[in-house]
Order: structure tokens, then C-alpha cells, then sequence
């Protein structure tokens, strides 16, 4: 059986948190979203952490009501100092014992699935963001919003790469909008809570992240991709091909959300993600037949219903706040991310999503 996380990243993100991680010694976290693809690595650095840092172990209390957490999600380890709570965050949750930090990572986050699960889409990044914020507040533990690139919108091109001042090109209607919208709110809240109540609030804004761990029915690019290479079938690029994104690797992704999870300054919104290269779909494949050292067959296709229209043209993150503020510094290249992603998705898929 192939490893389901490569046990060298975990250590990899570790080693590169450093002294900042002993800060979770003895504290107790609650996580949402626990057994989605970064959940599972949040999960996984933890135990991994109270196995071999942490002086006093700490407690980590996942939530996923496992809408979309596929089958590895389901399967849920038996970690200690790790306790799973099958709960829909729309739902308030009771915490009785001391609690440090809330990290909100709950969300429908693949184009995908928001198309199929709209309204829950936008309630898990309202009601979820919500609830989770009365309990930090309550607690006055310090709270971590997963957001997205995806507030932006499709950006003016004067401002790619986009800085967290941005305001965004975003549509209210259409089948985008319930992830885009519903995000803006949820950090409006975040802004809400840390005026009104003081809460120490972080929003974090990921640029496609990826890395052994996606699951094969993800659907997106690059999962999407890896499927079709192990069925042996061409790639789908959809649209033009010219549309296009930077992608970070999941150590470098993991070692930015722990800064700001820990260091962010309470009320700011961080980018995270790896601006270098801004490629289009194109020029993925090229990377990809690099890495593998063969051609791959690709076509260029309309989109289809599944995927939802008005995609972005382009997305590169400005990283400069979270590297100034955080010393956050991507450190693993696009062609080694896609080797060790890979290698990976070739002994776990199967080929049949
Ligand atoms: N991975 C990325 O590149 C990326 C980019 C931008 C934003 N984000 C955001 O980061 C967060 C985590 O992303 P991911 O890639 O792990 O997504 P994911 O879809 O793999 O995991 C999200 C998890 O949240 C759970 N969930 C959804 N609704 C819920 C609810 N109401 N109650 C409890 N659990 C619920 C799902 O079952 C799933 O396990 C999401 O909020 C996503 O929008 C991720």
C-alpha cells in the first residue's frame, strides 16, 4: 500500500516551521475541514509534531461532515491527542475546554463540487465562518480563515501579480458566485469580530495548492491530469489554454498557512502561494512531459456543464506582505512539486475518476 501523505513532506514542514511551532505546546486546537486535502495534512503535521517537538503535547479536535472528503477522508486515523467530530459547521459547536487557536479550513473548494453543492458552498464560508468566530471569540482564541485567490476575481491585468489590497473583479450572479461571494463575506466577518470584538482574526488567501493527498475525484487541474496520465487517455484543457495560474507546492503552502496560523497579524488578510513560474495550461503540459520525460496528449475542449463558466484569466500572488511580515519564502520549484506529485499519483489512482 503506498503511502497516503509522503512521511517526508510532514517532516519537511516541520523542520522548516522551526522554533515558531513550539508555540502549540500544551494548547488545544480546533480545525474544520479536518479530513479535506489540507485538513489531512494538518492532521498528520500535528501528530507529528506531539511525536517529535512538542515538549507538551497538543490537542488537536478535528470537524468535517465529510461532504466532500471522499474516501480517504472518510477513513479516519486513530491518532493520539487527535479526537475527529463528524459535524456540519453550519451548526453552532460546543467546546467546553480550553481552546488556543481555530482554524477554519471547512469548505467546498473544488469548481466541481461547487457546482453541484451551491447553497452549501456559500453557508459553509457564512453560517461555518460564523459559528467558528463565536467560538474563538468565546474562548478568545486566536482564529485562521481559509479564503481563496478566488476573492480577486478575474483581476485587472495592471494587478497581476495581486496584493492583498486588491479589491477584486467579482460577479454577484452566476455559477462562480457562490464560492467568490460567499468567501468576501466570510472575511468581511473576520473583519467584523476583530473590530467589534477584538478577536485576533487572519484570513489567508491560498493560490492553487498541490501535492500527493488530492483525491482523485477532485477534479481539479492538476488531480484531473494525473488521472487521465495513469488511464493512459489524453489531457482535457478547457477553453483556450491561455488562461493562467501559479501553482504552489503543498510543504511551501503548509509552512506559509502555519506562519500566519501563528504569527499573522491579528485583522490581515496573507496570500499564500508561490508566484514563480505564472504558467498557462499549456505550458503545464510542457512542464508536465519534463518532469515525466515523454509527450503526453492533450486536447483543447470546450468547458464542460460540470465545470463552472467565467473561469480567471490570470492569478499570480503578490507575496511580499507574508514575506516581509512572516518570512514566508516558497522553496520547492514547480518542476520538483510535479515530480513528487507525480510519482505519488501514479502508485495511488487508479484511473477510473
Ligand atoms: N487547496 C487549495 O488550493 C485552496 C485554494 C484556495 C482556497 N482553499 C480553501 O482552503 C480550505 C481547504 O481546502 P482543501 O483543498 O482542503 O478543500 P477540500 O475540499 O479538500 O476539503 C474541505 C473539507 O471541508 C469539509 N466540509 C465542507 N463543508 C463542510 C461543513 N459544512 N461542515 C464541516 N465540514 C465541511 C469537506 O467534507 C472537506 O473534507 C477550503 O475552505 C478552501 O476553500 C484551498
Amino acid at each position: 500500500m503506498a503511502e497516503f501523505l509522503l512521511k517526508s513532506d510532514i517532516a519537511e514542514i516541520a523542520q522548516r516551521l522551526g522554533e515558531a511551532s513550539r508555540d502549540f505546546s500544551g494548547k488545544t486546537v480546533l480545525l474544520t475541514g479536518g479530513r479535506g486535502f489540507l485538513g489531512r495534512y494538518f492532521m498528520d503535521v500535528f501528530a507529528y509534531l506531539n511525536e517529535h517537538v512538542l515538549e507538551q503535547p497538543c490537542r488537536l479536535v478535528a470537524l468535517d461532515n465529510l461532504i466532500t472528503a471522499g474516501k480517504e477522508g472518510a477513513e479516519v486515523p486513530d491518532l493520539p491527542n487527535v479526537t475527529f467530530v463528524n459535524h456540519d459547521v453550519i451548526e453552532p459547536f460546543q467546546w467546553e475546554g480550553p481552546l488556543h487557536y481555530v482554524i477554519h479550513a471547512a469548505g467546498i473548494a473544488s469548481p466541481f463540487y461547487y457546482r453541484a453543492y451551491p447553497l452549501e458552498t456559500l453557508e459553509v464560508a457564512v453560517r461555518g465562518t460564523r459559528n467558528m468566530l463565536e467560538l474563538a471569540q468565546c474562548h478568545q482564541a486566536r482564529f485562521t480563515f481559509f479564503s481563496s485567490s478566488e476573492i480577486y476575481g478575474d483581476p485587472d491585468p495592471k494587478h497581476v501579480p495581486t496584493q492583498e489590497s486588491y479589491r477584486g473583479n467579482v460577479s454577484a450572479q452566476g455559477p462562480r458566485a457562490c464560492y467568490d461571494e460567499s468567501k468576501r463575506v466570510g472575511e468581511t466577518l473576520c473583519y467584523i469580530f476583530h473590530e467589534k470584538h477584538g478577536t485576533a482574526t487572519n484570513t489567508i488567501r491560498p493560490f492553487n495548492v498541490f501535492g500527493p493527498g488530492m483525491q482523485e475525484t477532485d477534479y481539479r487541474v492538476l488531480p484531473n491530469f494525473a488521472n487521465r496520465i495513469k488511464a493512459s487517455q489524453p489531457l482535457n484543457i478547457y477553453g483556450s489554454g491561455n488562461q493562467t495560474r501559479t501553482f504552489c507546492y503543498i510543504t511551501d503552502a503548509m509552512v506559509g498557512f502555519l506562519l500566519v496560523i501563528l504569527r499573522g497579524v491579528p485583522g490581515e488578510p496573507y496570500n499564500i502561494g508561490n508566484p514563480k513560474p505564472e504558467i498557462s495550461m499549456l505550458e503545464l503540459v510542457k512542464r508536465i512531459e519534463s518532469v515525466l520525460g515523454r509527450k503526453v496528449a492533450h486536447n483543447i475542449i470546450e468547458y464542460p456543464d460540470s465545470y463552472p463558466a467565467d473561469e480567471p484569466n490570470r492569478r499570480c500572488p503578490d507575496i511580499r506582505k507574508a514575506r516581509l511580515q512572516l518570512k514566508f519564502e516558497p522553496s520547492v520549484d514547480l518542476n520538483e512539486g510535479l515530480r513528487r506529485f507525480l510519482t505519488w499519483a501514479d502508485k495511488v489512482y487508479t484511473g477510473e475518476a
